[in-house]
């Protein structure tokens, strides 16, 4: 049986987002969640970390991106990618992202995160919070992420290798109402980030 802290009570600062902002260079921004998702070899990683490179070269924006591939490597190295583990690992990014969008930063979070539930816990612990999240699907079909299989894992997935990849074994849920659509096989990355840009102003989310 797995023991569970008790006696834990939670304690609040004196200071708040907009206090932790006021220590910012630019104060053109709000603290918020970018939250993408879809298959491996969608173009999540791609989009994430040139929205990053544009966020913060050009507007002085600070962000911070968490990527599916690195986590796993720290954080989360202790997992897998069983149904279970999966779900654990987008809670721990999912709270992580919320801590990092309450210092005020725009955190760029991209997980392939296939379970709608999973995403959905996530989505309310931020507006639970009062911190905006913004679910951005990166969608394209199955044979175009395998077409791309820019690590080779489609290949060891198919030959057997590899037991629980998604979409080939295990699977992935579409969300049916995200803020942002991102067809990557039609659009460039240049036009994909300026969607996330044109949404992010227009809710006043960037200055
Ligand atoms: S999840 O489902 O949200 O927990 O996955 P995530 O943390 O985003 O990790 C996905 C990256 O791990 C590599 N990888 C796999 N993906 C899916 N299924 C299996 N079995 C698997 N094994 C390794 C892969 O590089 C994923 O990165 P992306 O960027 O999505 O291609
Ligand atoms: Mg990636």
């Amino acid at each position: 049986q797995k023991q569970v802290a008790t006696n834990i009570t939670y304690q609040k600062s004196m200071i708040d987002k907009l206090d932790r902002m006021d220590t910012f260079v630019n104060r053109n921004q709000t603290g918020c969640t970018i939250w993408f998702t879809g298959l491996s070899c969608s173009g999540k990683t791609t989009i994430s970390f040139a929205l990053e490179e544009y966020l913060v070269k050009k507007r002085q924006i600070s962000t911070y991106t968490l990527d599916g591939d690195n986590i796993r490597h720290g954080l989360n190295s202790n997992l897998g990618f069983t149904p279970e583990d999966r779900t654990e690992n987008i809670r721990r990014i999912g709270e992580v992202s919320k801590l990092f969008a309450d210092s005020g930063l725009v955190c760029l979070s991209s997980f392939i995160s296939p379970y709608y539930a999973d995403r959905q816990r996530v989505r309310e612990i931020h507006e639970k919070s009062k911190l905006p999240f913004i679910e951005v699907y990166v969608k394209a079909p199955l044979e175009v992420c395998e077409s791309r299989d820019v690590k080779g894992l489609y290949k060891k997935a198919r030959s057997g290798l590899i037991k629980d990849f998604t979409a080939i074994h295990s699977k992935y849920e579409e969300p049916p109402s995200p803020e942002i659509v991102l067809e990557t096989s039609k659009f460039t990355i240049d036009e994909c980030i300026q969607k996330i840009i044109d949404y992010l102003e227009q809710n006043e989310l960037i200055q």
